[in-house]
């Protein structure tokens, strides 16, 4: 009897560890998993409900949107075309997705984070002056200046951004490690937040002047995704 406990402890712990090292999405564990909008007749796995496999078509495995360059006419000069679960259901438990990143001469795409996914960036077209900062306490700086087919890597968590250095348009496709990444662009998270955080906790976090926190405060903070 106490053997049989000793196993089934030695079991959990050995589960709990593969659950504690797992770095992104876990591994699907069926051949697809179409997400269904129709929570009615199916199961929850994993974040989307699955689709039953049997209505899968060509479609839910299919997206047009990476080759069409979109208005980047806006306060960062930069736009986020998104391919994730949430374009194209197939991505379902697969663990992966893609961005195109349009720039205007000069636009960027302003330090943010993603809490789900490690990216791989490759410029198509442009160059683009790109980095990553690591977390605390020694907050290092990595950065490089991308030309068409370099890639470069920012990981999971990180926060990190792209500028683009040319008097020319850039684009940039990406892969990420999750088929949700999700995205926390920092001014927008931290002075555009709905409510806004109180003026006291971010003048000291910063360091400044309250009226500095109230004039960022006061911005509208651009989503460019
Ligand atoms: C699911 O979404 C698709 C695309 O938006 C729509 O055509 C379909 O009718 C929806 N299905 C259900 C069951 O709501
Ligand atoms: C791009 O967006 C801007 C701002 O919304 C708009 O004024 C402009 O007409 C758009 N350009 C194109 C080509 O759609």
């Amino acid at each position: 009897m106490a053997s049989t406990y000793y196993f089934v402890t030695i079991a959990i712990l050995a589960l709990a560890s593969v659950v504690l090292v797992r770095a992104s999405d876990p591994s699907p564990l069926q051949d697809f998993c179409v997400a269904a909008n129709d929570s009615k007749y199916v199961v929850f796995v994993n974040g989307k409900f699955c689709n039953n496999p049997k209505l899968a078509k060509a479609e839910d495995f299919f997206f047009s949107g990476l080759l069409t360059p979109r208005n980047t006419s806006n306060p960062v000069g930069s736009t986020v075309t998104q391919a994730n679960v949430a374009q194209i259901p197939g991505l379902n438990t697969l663990g992966i997705s893609m961005v195109r990143i349009d720039y205007a001469p000069y636009g960027q795409n302003p330090p943010h984070t993603h809490p789900r996914a490690s990216e791989i960036l490759v410029v198509l077209e442009g160059s683009l002056y790109v980095g990553f900062v690591t977390s605390n306490p020694d907050n290092r700086l990595f950065t490089k200046v991308l030309y068409p087919g370099e890639a470069f890597v920012f990981p999971e968590g990180l926060i990190h951004f792209q500028f683009n250095m040319g008097k020319t348009n850039a684009v940039a496709l990406a892969a990420l490690s999750s088929q949700n990444p999700g995205v926390i662009t920092i001014a927008n998270a931290v002075f555009g937040s709905d409510p806004k955080i109180s003026a006291d906790v971010l003048t000291k976090a910063f360091q400044v002047d309250k009226k500095v926190v109230d004039y960022l405060q006061a911005q509208f903070w651009w989503p460019n995704n």
